[in-house]
Protein backbone atom coordinates (compact mmCIF):
# COMPACT_ATOMS: atom_id res chain seq x y z
CA UNK A 1 0.00 0.00 0.00
CA UNK A 2 1.55 3.32 -1.14
CA UNK A 3 1.63 5.60 1.71
CA UNK A 4 1.75 9.42 1.25
CA UNK A 5 2.93 11.22 4.58
CA UNK A 6 2.88 15.15 5.35
CA UNK A 7 3.23 17.49 7.30
CA UNK A 8 1.58 20.65 7.53
CA UNK A 9 2.59 23.81 9.63
CA UNK A 10 -0.28 25.23 11.59
CA UNK A 11 -1.19 27.83 8.74
CA UNK A 12 -1.50 25.16 6.28
CA UNK A 13 -3.43 22.93 8.97
CA UNK A 14 -6.02 25.68 8.84
CA UNK A 15 -6.42 25.89 5.13
CA UNK A 16 -7.06 22.02 5.27
CA UNK A 17 -9.38 22.46 8.06
CA UNK A 18 -11.13 25.30 6.14
CA UNK A 19 -14.76 24.42 4.63
CA UNK A 20 -15.84 27.66 3.10
CA UNK A 21 -16.99 28.39 0.15
CA UNK A 22 -14.10 30.57 -1.06
CA UNK A 23 -10.92 30.04 0.86
CA UNK A 24 -8.20 32.18 0.14
CA UNK A 25 -4.78 31.39 1.56
CA UNK A 26 -1.30 33.68 1.69
CA UNK A 27 -0.69 36.67 0.71
CA UNK A 28 3.13 36.89 0.43
CA UNK A 29 5.70 34.77 -0.79
CA UNK A 30 6.86 32.02 0.33
CA UNK A 31 4.38 30.81 2.99
CA UNK A 32 3.95 27.38 1.55
CA UNK A 33 0.63 28.15 -0.73
CA UNK A 34 1.80 26.36 -3.60
CA UNK A 35 2.51 23.13 -1.38
CA UNK A 36 -0.54 23.29 0.67
CA UNK A 37 -2.73 23.95 -2.70
CA UNK A 38 -1.65 20.68 -4.06
CA UNK A 39 -1.87 18.95 -0.72
CA UNK A 40 -5.12 19.70 -0.22
CA UNK A 41 -6.71 18.33 -3.66
CA UNK A 42 -4.64 15.29 -3.17
CA UNK A 43 -6.22 14.68 0.31
CA UNK A 44 -9.29 16.06 -1.37
CA UNK A 45 -9.25 13.32 -4.29
CA UNK A 46 -8.26 10.60 -1.38
CA UNK A 47 -11.04 11.01 0.74
CA UNK A 48 -14.08 11.30 -1.49
CA UNK A 49 -14.44 9.13 -4.02
CA UNK A 50 -15.28 9.95 -7.57
CA UNK A 51 -14.61 14.26 -6.64
CA UNK A 52 -14.05 15.96 -10.02
CA UNK A 53 -11.01 18.61 -8.83
CA UNK A 54 -9.84 21.64 -11.49
CA UNK A 55 -6.45 23.46 -10.28
CA UNK A 56 -5.51 26.41 -12.26
CA UNK A 57 -2.46 28.43 -13.04
CA UNK A 58 -2.42 31.72 -15.42
CA UNK A 59 0.59 29.89 -17.78
CA UNK A 60 1.45 26.14 -19.14
CA UNK A 61 5.09 26.75 -17.91
CA UNK A 62 3.71 27.94 -14.16
CA UNK A 63 1.49 24.75 -14.22
CA UNK A 64 3.89 22.44 -14.98
CA UNK A 65 6.68 23.47 -13.09
CA UNK A 66 5.05 24.11 -9.93
CA UNK A 67 2.29 21.81 -9.89
CA UNK A 68 2.47 18.83 -12.62
CA UNK A 69 6.03 17.82 -11.81
CA UNK A 70 5.87 17.31 -8.22
CA UNK A 71 2.25 15.47 -8.23
CA UNK A 72 3.62 13.11 -10.25
CA UNK A 73 6.30 12.43 -7.97
CA UNK A 74 4.44 12.25 -5.39
CA UNK A 75 1.22 10.76 -6.47
CA UNK A 76 3.81 8.09 -8.83
CA UNK A 77 2.25 4.74 -7.07
CA UNK A 78 -1.52 6.36 -6.12
CA UNK A 79 -2.66 7.17 -9.10
CA UNK A 80 -2.64 7.51 -12.73
CA UNK A 81 -1.44 10.24 -14.99
CA UNK A 82 -3.23 11.30 -18.22
CA UNK A 83 -0.37 13.65 -20.56
CA UNK A 84 -3.19 14.61 -22.92
CA UNK A 85 -6.07 15.49 -20.82
CA UNK A 86 -3.53 16.29 -18.07
CA UNK A 87 -4.93 14.83 -14.95
CA UNK A 88 -4.56 12.24 -12.24
CA UNK A 89 -7.08 9.48 -12.21
CA UNK A 90 -7.43 7.92 -8.62
CA UNK A 91 -8.52 4.32 -8.12
CA UNK A 92 -11.33 5.89 -6.20
CA UNK A 93 -13.39 7.81 -9.56
CA UNK A 94 -11.94 11.05 -8.38
CA UNK A 95 -9.93 13.13 -10.42
CA UNK A 96 -7.39 16.58 -10.38
CA UNK A 97 -7.25 18.01 -13.69
CA UNK A 98 -4.59 21.02 -14.25
CA UNK A 99 -5.29 23.97 -16.46
CA UNK A 100 -4.41 27.19 -17.46
CA UNK A 101 -5.96 30.45 -18.84
CA UNK A 102 -2.92 32.15 -20.65
CA UNK A 103 -5.91 34.64 -22.83
CA UNK A 104 -8.35 35.69 -21.12
CA UNK A 105 -10.55 33.95 -23.43
CA UNK A 106 -9.32 30.47 -22.22
CA UNK A 107 -11.29 30.32 -19.20
CA UNK A 108 -14.33 29.66 -21.68
CA UNK A 109 -13.03 26.58 -21.97
CA UNK A 110 -14.15 25.39 -18.89
CA UNK A 111 -17.83 26.61 -19.79
CA UNK A 112 -20.55 24.16 -18.99
CA UNK A 113 -18.15 21.38 -16.96
CA UNK A 114 -18.99 21.00 -13.36
CA UNK A 115 -16.24 21.02 -10.58
CA UNK A 116 -16.57 20.15 -6.94
CA UNK A 117 -13.05 21.61 -6.09
CA UNK A 118 -11.28 24.57 -8.14
CA UNK A 119 -8.03 25.82 -6.98
CA UNK A 120 -7.03 29.02 -8.10
CA UNK A 121 -3.14 29.02 -7.69
CA UNK A 122 -1.41 33.08 -7.85
CA UNK A 123 -5.30 33.86 -7.95
CA UNK A 124 -4.00 37.79 -8.53
CA UNK A 125 -3.34 37.06 -12.05
CA UNK A 126 -6.32 36.12 -12.78
CA UNK A 127 -9.08 39.04 -13.94
CA UNK A 128 -12.52 39.33 -12.05
CA UNK A 129 -13.85 38.08 -15.69
CA UNK A 130 -11.87 34.86 -15.32
CA UNK A 131 -13.07 33.92 -11.63
CA UNK A 132 -16.29 34.88 -12.23
CA UNK A 133 -16.40 32.35 -15.55
CA UNK A 134 -15.11 29.78 -12.80
CA UNK A 135 -17.57 30.40 -10.58
CA UNK A 136 -19.97 29.14 -12.43
CA UNK A 137 -18.36 25.43 -13.10
CA UNK A 138 -17.60 25.38 -9.55
CA UNK A 139 -21.01 22.82 -8.77
CA UNK A 140 -21.84 19.28 -8.06
CA UNK A 141 -20.48 16.90 -11.25
CA UNK A 142 -22.88 14.28 -10.64
CA UNK A 143 -19.90 11.89 -10.37
CA UNK A 144 -20.31 11.46 -6.65
CA UNK A 145 -21.66 8.60 -4.50
CA UNK A 146 -22.22 11.39 -1.55
CA UNK A 147 -22.86 15.19 -1.59
CA UNK A 148 -20.33 17.26 -1.34
CA UNK A 149 -20.68 21.11 -1.41
CA UNK A 150 -18.41 22.88 -3.78
CA UNK A 151 -15.92 25.59 -2.82
CA UNK A 152 -12.87 27.27 -4.24
CA UNK A 153 -9.69 27.43 -3.11
CA UNK A 154 -7.01 30.52 -3.89
CA UNK A 155 -3.73 31.24 -3.09
CA UNK A 156 -2.13 34.59 -4.27
CA UNK A 157 0.33 37.20 -3.53
CA UNK A 158 -0.29 40.90 -3.82
CA UNK A 159 -0.58 42.84 -7.13
CA UNK A 160 -1.05 41.47 -10.46
CA UNK A 161 -4.19 41.78 -12.84
CA UNK A 162 -6.19 40.65 -10.03
CA UNK A 163 -5.17 42.41 -7.06
CA UNK A 164 -8.07 44.93 -6.71
CA UNK A 165 -10.69 42.16 -6.80
CA UNK A 166 -8.97 39.23 -4.46
CA UNK A 167 -8.33 42.90 -2.15
CA UNK A 168 -12.23 43.37 -1.60
CA UNK A 169 -13.36 40.03 -0.97
CA UNK A 170 -10.71 38.18 0.84
CA UNK A 171 -8.69 41.27 2.29
CA UNK A 172 -11.14 44.57 2.69
CA UNK A 173 -14.61 41.93 3.08
CA UNK A 174 -16.33 43.93 0.74
CA UNK A 175 -19.37 42.93 -0.46
CA UNK A 176 -21.91 43.60 -2.90
CA UNK A 177 -25.10 41.64 -4.17
CA UNK A 178 -25.44 38.39 -3.26
CA UNK A 179 -22.09 37.97 -2.00
CA UNK A 180 -22.21 36.59 1.70
CA UNK A 181 -19.46 37.57 3.97
CA UNK A 182 -19.58 34.14 5.76
CA UNK A 183 -18.76 32.45 2.26
CA UNK A 184 -15.47 33.97 2.06
CA UNK A 185 -12.19 32.83 4.28
CA UNK A 186 -8.84 34.52 3.93
CA UNK A 187 -5.80 32.65 5.47
CA UNK A 188 -2.67 35.29 6.01
CA UNK A 189 0.41 33.44 5.65
CA UNK A 190 4.12 34.42 5.28
CA UNK A 191 7.48 32.75 4.59
CA UNK A 192 7.79 32.49 8.63
CA UNK A 193 4.86 30.50 8.92
CA UNK A 194 6.84 27.89 6.33
CA UNK A 195 8.67 25.81 8.84
CA UNK A 196 10.27 24.22 5.98
CA UNK A 197 12.20 27.27 4.40
CA UNK A 198 12.89 28.40 7.69
CA UNK A 199 14.91 25.28 8.30
CA UNK A 200 16.48 24.62 4.69
CA UNK A 201 16.78 28.04 3.57
CA UNK A 202 16.51 30.47 5.75
CA UNK A 203 18.52 32.78 3.62
CA UNK A 204 15.25 33.25 1.58
CA UNK A 205 14.28 36.08 3.54
CA UNK A 206 17.10 38.31 3.02
CA UNK A 207 16.53 38.00 -0.40
CA UNK A 208 12.96 39.07 0.67
CA UNK A 209 14.54 41.79 2.78
CA UNK A 210 16.60 43.25 -0.22
CA UNK A 211 13.83 44.50 -2.40
CA UNK A 212 12.52 47.75 -2.93
CA UNK A 213 10.28 48.97 0.27
CA UNK A 214 6.58 48.80 -1.57
CA UNK A 215 7.48 45.41 -2.91
CA UNK A 216 8.78 43.97 0.04
CA UNK A 217 5.97 45.65 2.14
CA UNK A 218 3.86 43.40 -0.26
CA UNK A 219 5.85 40.05 -0.99
CA UNK A 220 7.16 39.58 2.94
CA UNK A 221 4.99 41.29 4.79
CA UNK A 222 1.73 40.76 2.68
CA UNK A 223 1.07 44.10 2.98
CA UNK A 224 -2.34 44.56 0.41
CA UNK A 225 -2.23 48.49 0.50
CA UNK A 226 1.61 48.94 -0.94
CA UNK A 227 0.82 48.12 -3.98
CA UNK A 228 -1.03 50.44 -6.75
CA UNK A 229 -3.96 48.28 -8.06
CA UNK A 230 -5.72 49.84 -11.24
CA UNK A 231 -4.04 52.56 -13.27
CA UNK A 232 -7.02 53.76 -13.86
CA UNK A 233 -9.03 53.91 -10.76
CA UNK A 234 -10.59 56.54 -12.49
CA UNK A 235 -12.81 54.70 -14.69
CA UNK A 236 -16.09 53.76 -14.03
CA UNK A 237 -18.72 51.78 -16.02
CA UNK A 238 -21.50 53.91 -15.30
CA UNK A 239 -20.05 57.15 -16.00
CA UNK A 240 -17.51 56.56 -18.71
CA UNK A 241 -20.02 53.91 -21.07
CA UNK A 242 -23.30 54.99 -22.68
CA UNK A 243 -25.68 53.75 -25.03
CA UNK A 244 -25.18 53.40 -28.39
CA UNK A 245 -26.74 56.65 -30.35
CA UNK A 246 -26.94 58.04 -33.83
CA UNK A 247 -24.22 60.44 -34.17
CA UNK A 248 -24.56 63.28 -35.67
CA UNK A 249 -22.85 63.54 -39.15
CA UNK A 250 -21.38 67.18 -39.27
CA UNK A 251 -19.57 66.12 -35.71
CA UNK A 252 -15.91 64.97 -36.61
CA UNK A 253 -14.85 61.47 -36.65
CA UNK A 254 -11.59 59.90 -36.93
CA UNK A 255 -10.19 56.58 -35.92
CA UNK A 256 -7.11 55.27 -34.05
CA UNK A 257 -5.45 51.90 -34.65
CA UNK A 258 -2.67 49.57 -32.56
CA UNK A 259 -2.17 47.07 -35.05
CA UNK A 260 -0.11 43.81 -34.46
CA UNK A 261 -0.44 40.26 -35.53
CA UNK A 262 -1.53 39.12 -32.11
CA UNK A 263 -4.37 41.75 -32.05
CA UNK A 264 -5.35 44.48 -34.07
CA UNK A 265 -7.32 46.75 -31.88
CA UNK A 266 -8.57 49.58 -34.00
CA UNK A 267 -11.46 52.44 -32.28
CA UNK A 268 -13.85 54.76 -33.97
CA UNK A 269 -13.98 58.22 -32.38
CA UNK A 270 -16.58 61.24 -32.52
CA UNK A 271 -16.02 64.62 -31.34
CA UNK A 272 -18.84 66.64 -29.98
CA UNK A 273 -19.68 70.34 -30.81
CA UNK A 274 -18.87 70.38 -26.27
CA UNK A 275 -15.59 68.57 -27.60
CA UNK A 276 -16.48 65.38 -26.14
CA UNK A 277 -15.03 62.36 -27.59
CA UNK A 278 -17.16 59.23 -28.21
CA UNK A 279 -15.44 55.93 -29.33
CA UNK A 280 -18.21 54.41 -30.96
CA UNK A 281 -16.81 51.45 -32.35
CA UNK A 282 -14.28 49.16 -32.01
CA UNK A 283 -11.88 46.47 -34.22
CA UNK A 284 -10.59 43.84 -31.82
CA UNK A 285 -9.12 40.35 -33.49
CA UNK A 286 -6.42 38.43 -33.88
CA UNK A 287 -4.39 37.33 -36.65
CA UNK A 288 -5.05 39.98 -38.87
CA UNK A 289 -1.99 40.37 -41.72
CA UNK A 290 -1.87 44.27 -42.37
CA UNK A 291 -3.78 43.81 -45.46
CA UNK A 292 -6.59 42.12 -43.62
CA UNK A 293 -6.36 44.59 -40.75
CA UNK A 294 -6.48 47.74 -43.15
CA UNK A 295 -9.66 45.89 -45.05
CA UNK A 296 -11.54 45.62 -41.92
CA UNK A 297 -11.01 48.30 -40.95
CA UNK A 298 -12.91 49.71 -44.20
CA UNK A 299 -15.67 47.46 -44.18
CA UNK A 300 -16.36 48.38 -40.87
CA UNK A 301 -16.41 52.25 -41.65
CA UNK A 302 -19.82 52.63 -43.50
CA UNK A 303 -19.90 54.10 -46.74
CA UNK A 304 -19.94 57.84 -46.91
CA UNK A 305 -18.89 58.17 -43.31
CA UNK A 306 -16.25 60.75 -43.02
CA UNK A 307 -13.04 59.92 -41.17
CA UNK A 308 -10.37 62.69 -40.54
CA UNK A 309 -7.65 60.52 -40.12
CA UNK A 310 -6.96 57.14 -38.59
CA UNK A 311 -3.73 57.75 -35.91
CA UNK A 312 -1.68 54.52 -35.54
CA UNK A 313 1.50 53.23 -33.72
CA UNK A 314 5.02 54.83 -34.66
CA UNK A 315 6.37 51.25 -35.44
CA UNK A 316 3.80 50.66 -38.08
CA UNK A 317 6.28 53.37 -40.32
CA UNK A 318 9.54 50.54 -39.79
CA UNK A 319 10.05 48.88 -42.65
CA UNK A 320 9.52 45.32 -42.86
CA UNK A 321 12.47 43.21 -43.74
CA UNK A 322 10.60 40.70 -45.87
CA UNK A 323 8.98 43.24 -48.20
CA UNK A 324 10.82 46.34 -47.75
CA UNK A 325 7.92 47.84 -47.19
CA UNK A 326 6.41 49.62 -44.20
CA UNK A 327 2.93 48.68 -42.45
CA UNK A 328 1.72 52.23 -43.09
CA UNK A 329 2.48 51.72 -46.65
CA UNK A 330 0.96 47.84 -47.04
CA UNK A 331 -1.94 49.36 -45.35
CA UNK A 332 -2.62 52.16 -47.69
CA UNK A 333 -1.81 49.71 -50.58
CA UNK A 334 -4.76 47.97 -49.16
CA UNK A 335 -6.98 50.90 -49.47
CA UNK A 336 -6.45 52.31 -45.91
CA UNK A 337 -5.81 56.23 -46.23
CA UNK A 338 -5.23 59.27 -43.93
CA UNK A 339 -2.86 57.38 -41.30
CA UNK A 340 -0.83 59.20 -39.25
CA UNK A 341 1.49 58.42 -36.73
CA UNK A 342 0.72 58.82 -33.50
CA UNK A 343 2.53 60.29 -30.93
CA UNK A 344 4.22 57.85 -28.55
CA UNK A 345 5.15 59.57 -25.48
CA UNK A 346 3.92 56.96 -23.23
CA UNK A 347 3.87 58.82 -19.73
CA UNK A 348 2.58 62.40 -21.54
CA UNK A 349 -0.04 59.82 -23.52
CA UNK A 350 -1.27 58.39 -20.22
CA UNK A 351 -1.66 61.51 -18.50
CA UNK A 352 -3.79 62.88 -21.40
CA UNK A 353 -6.44 59.60 -21.01
CA UNK A 354 -6.49 60.34 -17.22
CA UNK A 355 -7.20 63.94 -18.35
CA UNK A 356 -10.41 62.61 -19.99
CA UNK A 357 -11.57 60.45 -17.45
CA UNK A 358 -12.40 63.50 -15.00
CA UNK A 359 -15.35 64.99 -14.05
CA UNK A 360 -16.02 67.96 -16.13
CA UNK A 361 -17.18 71.10 -14.34
CA UNK A 362 -20.56 69.79 -15.68
CA UNK A 363 -20.09 66.43 -14.17
CA UNK A 364 -19.63 64.50 -16.64
CA UNK A 365 -16.19 63.22 -18.33
CA UNK A 366 -14.82 64.39 -21.53
CA UNK A 367 -14.86 60.64 -22.57
CA UNK A 368 -17.92 58.71 -23.29
CA UNK A 369 -17.24 54.83 -24.70
CA UNK A 370 -20.38 53.14 -26.47
CA UNK A 371 -21.08 50.13 -24.31
CA UNK A 372 -21.05 48.18 -27.47
CA UNK A 373 -17.16 48.61 -27.16
CA UNK A 374 -16.60 45.80 -25.21
CA UNK A 375 -12.77 45.06 -25.10
CA UNK A 376 -11.78 48.42 -24.94
CA UNK A 377 -14.51 49.03 -21.93
CA UNK A 378 -12.85 45.51 -20.14
CA UNK A 379 -9.34 46.19 -20.60
CA UNK A 380 -9.20 49.83 -19.47
CA UNK A 381 -9.81 49.25 -16.20
CA UNK A 382 -7.39 46.16 -15.56
CA UNK A 383 -4.51 47.84 -17.05
CA UNK A 384 -1.99 47.69 -14.02
CA UNK A 385 0.82 50.07 -12.51
CA UNK A 386 4.25 49.56 -14.18
CA UNK A 387 6.42 47.88 -11.73
CA UNK A 388 9.53 50.07 -12.76
CA UNK A 389 8.33 52.91 -14.20
CA UNK A 390 6.45 54.89 -12.38
CA UNK A 391 3.03 56.64 -14.10
CA UNK A 392 3.45 54.47 -16.94
CA UNK A 393 1.42 51.11 -17.17
CA UNK A 394 2.91 47.86 -17.43
CA UNK A 395 2.47 45.77 -20.34
CA UNK A 396 1.15 43.07 -19.22
CA UNK A 397 -0.83 40.41 -19.62
CA UNK A 398 0.13 41.85 -22.79
CA UNK A 399 -3.51 40.93 -24.56
CA UNK A 400 -5.45 43.90 -22.23
CA UNK A 401 -2.85 46.98 -23.51
CA UNK A 402 -3.66 46.77 -26.94
CA UNK A 403 -7.34 48.90 -26.70
CA UNK A 404 -6.19 51.12 -24.21
CA UNK A 405 -3.10 51.97 -26.52
CA UNK A 406 -5.21 52.93 -29.34
CA UNK A 407 -7.25 54.92 -27.37
CA UNK A 408 -3.67 56.74 -25.69
CA UNK A 409 -3.37 57.90 -29.53
CA UNK A 410 -6.14 58.71 -30.14
CA UNK A 411 -6.53 61.66 -27.46
CA UNK A 412 -3.13 62.49 -27.81
CA UNK A 413 -3.75 63.56 -31.41
CA UNK A 414 -6.21 65.93 -30.01
CA UNK A 415 -4.34 67.31 -27.37
CA UNK A 416 -3.20 70.44 -28.02
CA UNK A 417 -1.13 70.79 -24.93
CA UNK A 418 1.42 67.92 -25.70
CA UNK A 419 1.22 67.90 -29.65
CA UNK A 420 3.87 67.79 -31.20
CA UNK A 421 5.65 70.86 -30.31
CA UNK A 422 9.04 70.96 -30.89
CA UNK A 423 8.74 67.95 -33.06
CA UNK A 424 8.80 67.10 -36.61
CA UNK A 425 5.46 67.72 -38.09
CA UNK A 426 3.69 64.78 -38.30
CA UNK A 427 3.49 62.57 -41.07
CA UNK A 428 0.46 61.28 -43.62
CA UNK A 429 -0.08 58.91 -46.01
CA UNK A 430 -2.94 59.14 -47.96
CA UNK A 431 -4.43 56.77 -50.40
CA UNK A 432 -7.36 57.90 -52.10
CA UNK A 433 -7.84 56.10 -54.41
CA UNK A 434 -4.14 55.57 -55.04
CA UNK A 435 -3.75 59.83 -55.96
CA UNK A 436 -2.20 62.12 -53.75
CA UNK A 437 -4.86 64.46 -52.13
CA UNK A 438 -5.69 67.76 -53.59
CA UNK A 439 -3.29 70.28 -51.65
CA UNK A 440 -6.39 72.24 -49.67
CA UNK A 441 -7.27 68.60 -48.40
CA UNK A 442 -4.02 67.81 -46.84
CA UNK A 443 -4.55 71.78 -45.20
CA UNK A 444 -7.82 71.10 -44.17
CA UNK A 445 -6.80 67.54 -42.40
CA UNK A 446 -3.64 69.37 -40.85
CA UNK A 447 -5.91 72.31 -39.56
CA UNK A 448 -8.13 69.84 -38.04
N1 LIG B 1 4.60 21.58 5.00
C1 LIG B 1 5.61 21.48 4.16
N2 LIG B 1 6.40 20.38 4.15
C2 LIG B 1 7.46 20.29 3.31
N3 LIG B 1 7.81 21.23 2.44
C3 LIG B 1 7.08 22.35 2.40
C4 LIG B 1 5.94 22.54 3.24
N4 LIG B 1 5.40 23.74 2.98
C5 LIG B 1 6.16 24.29 2.00
N5 LIG B 1 7.17 23.46 1.67
C6 LIG B 1 8.23 23.73 0.69
O1 LIG B 1 8.61 25.10 0.85
C7 LIG B 1 8.98 25.66 -0.39
C8 LIG B 1 8.15 26.91 -0.66
O2 LIG B 1 6.78 26.53 -0.65
P1 LIG B 1 5.78 26.94 -1.81
O3 LIG B 1 6.42 26.86 -3.14
O4 LIG B 1 4.53 26.18 -1.59
O5 LIG B 1 5.57 28.47 -1.38
P2 LIG B 1 4.71 29.57 -2.10
O6 LIG B 1 4.03 30.32 -1.04
O7 LIG B 1 3.86 28.93 -3.12
O8 LIG B 1 5.83 30.46 -2.76
P3 LIG B 1 5.65 31.57 -3.92
O9 LIG B 1 5.15 32.78 -3.23
O10 LIG B 1 7.04 31.73 -4.44
O11 LIG B 1 4.69 31.01 -4.90
C9 LIG B 1 8.76 24.58 -1.43
O12 LIG B 1 9.96 23.92 -1.65
C10 LIG B 1 7.77 23.64 -0.76
O13 LIG B 1 7.84 22.32 -1.26
MG1 LIG C 1 3.67 29.26 -5.21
Amino acid sequence: MAEIIISPNQKQRQFFESTARYTAYGGARGGGKSWAMRMKMVLLALSHNGINILLLRRTLGELRENHILPLQKLLGAVAEYREVQKEFRFPNGSRIKLGYCDAESDVLQYQGQSYEVIGLEEATHFTYFQYQCLTECNRASGNMDKPFPPRMLLTANPGGVGHDWFKRLFVDRKYRGNEKAENYAFIKSLVFDNDYMMKHNPEYVETLMALPEKRRAAMLYGDWDSFEGAFFPEFCHEVHSCRPFDIPIRWQRFRALDYGLDMTACLWLAVSPENRVYVYRELYESGLLLSEAARRIKEMTPHGESIRYTVASPDLWNRRQESGKSGAEIMMAAGLGGLKKADNSRITGWRVVREYLRDGEDGKSALCIFDCCENLIRCLPLLRFDDNVREDAADTPHEITHAPEALRYALMSRSPKTGSAGEKPPSYLYSFEGKPPEKNNIKSIIDY
